[in-house]
Formats: structure tokens, C-alpha cells, sequence
């Protein structure tokens, strides 16, 4: 018997139906299972994008690393507040506490395509869930002293080559300063690819550099925003 062809909604419906995407919206679910629609087998194709966006680089920051973060930030901006927007967030909000021991947090707004981790977030963290490949939430109309876009970069590349760039351009609109972090080490923890990620820092953002420094396994680059102050 001939396959019958499958409408993207039954797609989408099919890719949604393990409980491990639950997370994502049902538009972000679409629009990888859209990307990878010509494939021979879409709905594992789909599956696998959405496990590696949810897993890539995401390992947990022990605190000690949390605090380095803030550390960083504190040496070299002369802000004492602060409001933050964390795109693409993770599980890094969960550290708010450490960051309201350096700063004065005005607000804490964080985002992310999943709504995974938002219950262990502390109740000072406003989250919202949104795409910022295809961005419509209330964060598209606010201005930030800050940005945090700890490893972000690499898992829209994977995405969509060009969409880590377009990323830091929005955000640029959205604060006086961004806070990068790229990582040094491959996935397999092995290859140093932290002069990869300055290259491309250099090639594609245009804010001026402020401070860049390795730690640990991530490459941390303070960027000055142009647009706005
Ligand atoms: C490698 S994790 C980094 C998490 C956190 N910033 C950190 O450094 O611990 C990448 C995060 O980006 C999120 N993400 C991926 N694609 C996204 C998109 N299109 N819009 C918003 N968030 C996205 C993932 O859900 C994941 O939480």
C-alpha cells in the first residue's frame, strides 16, 4: 500500500506526542519539525534537533562557576544596577541569589524556548517563554542595563547557521550591555575551541569588546552596545 501523505499538524502532533518535548511550545515544535520536513525520516529528524537544542552545552554550572560569572561582571562594569534580561536562560536564574550579593537587581527577566527549568527559579525571576528566532514576548519591548547570552550562540548555530549572529544583533537593540559566553571545549570536553568562538565574535558582532576572559571551560566576552544607552 502506497504512504499516504502526512499533513505537517499530524507531524507536529507526532513529534509533541513524547512527553520529553512537553517543554516546548507548540510553534517551536513546529517550525523545527517545518526544518527538517523533506527528510526521510521528519519525525526522528524533529526529535533529535529538540534534544540537542534542550542538551547542548547545558551542562549544570556548579555555584563556584555562577560566582565567576557574576565576579567577571562585577570587575568590569561600573553598574551597581542592574536590570538583567537571561536569554536563553537554562537553568541560570536559579542562581539570582549570587547575583543580588554583587548587584543591586532592579529586575530579572528570563527567557527561554523551554519552559523546563522555570519552577526552580527564585520568585524575583520573571520568566517567559518565547523563541528568540521568532520573538514576541513583552522582553521585544523593554530596554536592559544587561543581557546574558551564556551559551546560546553555539545551539542556534546548530539550529540555523547564521542565527547566533542575528541573536546578539536583537539583543544589541535591547540593552546597554551583553554578556557572551561560549565554550572552550568541544562536546567531547577534548578539542579547544575557544579561538573558533573569538573568531567568530570578531567576524560578526559589532559591539565593542569591553573585557574577555576564560574561565573554566567557557569563554566570557563583555560587549558594549551601540544602539541604545
Ligand atoms: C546551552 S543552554 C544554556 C543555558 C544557560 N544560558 C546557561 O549558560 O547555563 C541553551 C539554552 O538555550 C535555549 N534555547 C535554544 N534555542 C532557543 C530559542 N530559539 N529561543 C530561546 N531559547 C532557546 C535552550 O532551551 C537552552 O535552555
Amino acid at each position: 500500500m502506497a504512504n499516504l501523505p502526512v499533513s505537517m499538524e499530524e507531524l507536529v502532533a507526532q513529534v509533541a506526542q513524547n512527553k520529553k518535548y512537553s517543554f516546548f511550545s507548540k510553534e517551536f515544535i513546529r517550525e523545527i519539525t517545518q526544518s527538517v520536513a523533506r527528510k526521510r525520516q521528519p519525525i526522528k529528524e524533529a526529535r533529535r534537533k529538540l534534544h540537542e537544542i534542550s542538551s547542548m552545552y547545558s551542562g549544570v554550572r556548579t555555584e563556584k562557576e555562577a560566582r565567576e560569572v557574576w565576579q567577571f561582571l562585577s570587575q568590569n562594569l561600573s553598574l551597581k544596577e542592574l536590570s538583567v534580561l537571561d536569554a536563553g536562560a537554562g537553568e541560570f536564574p536559579r542562581f539570582y541569589p549570587i547575583a543580588s550579593e554583587v548587584f543591586r537587581i532592579k529586575s530579572y527577566d528570563a527567557l527561554d524556548v523551554s519552559s523546563q527549568w522555570h519552577a526552580s527559579f527564585p520568585s524575583q525571576v520573571n520568566f517567559e517563554q518565547d523563541d528568540v528566532l521568532s520573538p514576541q514576548g513583552k522582553w521585544t519591548f523593554k530596554h536592559y542595563n544587561l543581557c546574558l547570552a551564556l551559551n546560546v550562540v553555539p545551539v542556534l548555530e546548530k539550529i540555523r547557521p547564521g542565527a547566533g549572529s542575528s541573536f546578539l544583533r536583537l539583543l544589541e537593540q535591547r540593552a546597554s550591555f551583553t554578556l557572551l559566553s561560549l565554550p572552550m571545549r568541544s562536546l567531547g570536553g577534548r578539542k579547544f575551541i575557544g579561538g573558533h568562538w573569538l573568531n567568530w565574535v570578531e567576524q560578526n558582532i559589532d559591539a565593542s569588546h569591553v573585557a574577555a576572559k576564560q574561565e573554566g571551560n567557557e569563554l566570557l566576552v563583555l560587549l558594549k552596545n551601540q544602539t541604545r544607552k
